[in-house]
């Protein structure tokens, strides 16, 4: 059966912005197949050597550190495969992506199960919603114009390469709440916030899961390659 895979980011709990737009979605989708990763409480490892390494080299010949780390990617790509859709919040974290997001991305960002693969991605055209919450401001014009390397950075690897058909929803101008030199901007923040919630429950309305066939298996015979393989 098909889910919905809902993956939240932000360092914070229910104060959170991009989590609370998040909600406004899933009130509005009503779809209650959902696997739940908060990554800022349960965070997946970094991807190691070991990690890198076991993906060339034939499972049989796999060392300890490698077979853990082997089992971990297993596990999230099976669970991001096996996903019919997919919600991500995503704050803005120094112009990028926040860190335990990237591991999670690093971890099954997987050549052959989720990336270059000969009839291309197993996940072309499920849809995506990607919550972005900011505490500037990065559209034309705005002063961070250009500096947002979050967006883009998501696009390519989990829109291009993987072929999720996403809907970035952004909010923008948090930071108007907290810091007292930019307070002047709180209307500016409002209004985005506003809108964000407003995209948010009609990106939820309109969602619809992927059918999604069986998750492939890893393949058990992974082709060694020289300049990974632990083997003599
Ligand atoms: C570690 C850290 C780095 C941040 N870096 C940026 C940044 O580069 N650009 C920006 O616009 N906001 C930045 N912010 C502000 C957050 O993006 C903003 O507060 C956002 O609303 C957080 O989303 P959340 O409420 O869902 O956690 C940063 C916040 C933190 C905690």
């Amino acid at each position: 059966m098909s889910y919905l895979l809902h993956i939240d980011a932000s360092s914070f709990d229910a104060e959170s912005i991009s989590r609370q737009i998040a909600r406004s979605f899933l009130n509005s989708w009503g779809g209650k197949d959902i696997v739940y990763r908060d990554l800022a409480l349960t965070p997946v490892p970094h991807i190691t050597a070991a990690g890198i390494s076991a993906r060339v080299t034939d499972r049989a010949l796999h060392t300890p550190e490698q077979a853990a780390a082997q089992a971990i990617q297993d596990e999230l790509v099976d669970e991001f495969l096996g996903a019919g859709g997919y919600l991500f919040t995503a704050p803005v974290y120094n112009y990028g992506i926040p860190s335990v997001l990237k591991a999670w991305i690093d971890q099954i960002g997987v050549s052959g199960r989720t990336v270059h693969l000969p009839d291309g991605p197993l996940t072309a055209g499920r849809p995506a919603v990607v919550v972005s919450s900011r505490g500037g401001s990065y559209g034309p014009g705005e002063p961070h114009d250009g500096r947002d390397h979050l967006v883009p950075n998501i696009q390519e690897i989990l829109g291009v390469d993987m072929g999720l058909q996403i809907r970035f929803i952004t909010s923008s101008w948090g930071l108007a709440e907290v810091l007292p030199m930019l307070s002047p901007l709180i209307p500016q923040h409002r209004d985005s916030l506003a809108a964000a919630h407003t995209a948010a429950r009609e990106a939820g309305e309109s969602f619809t899961l992927h059918p999604v066939a069986e998750v492939p298996k890893p393949s058990d015979s992974q082709r060694p390659a020289a300049r990974f393989s632990t083997a003599e």
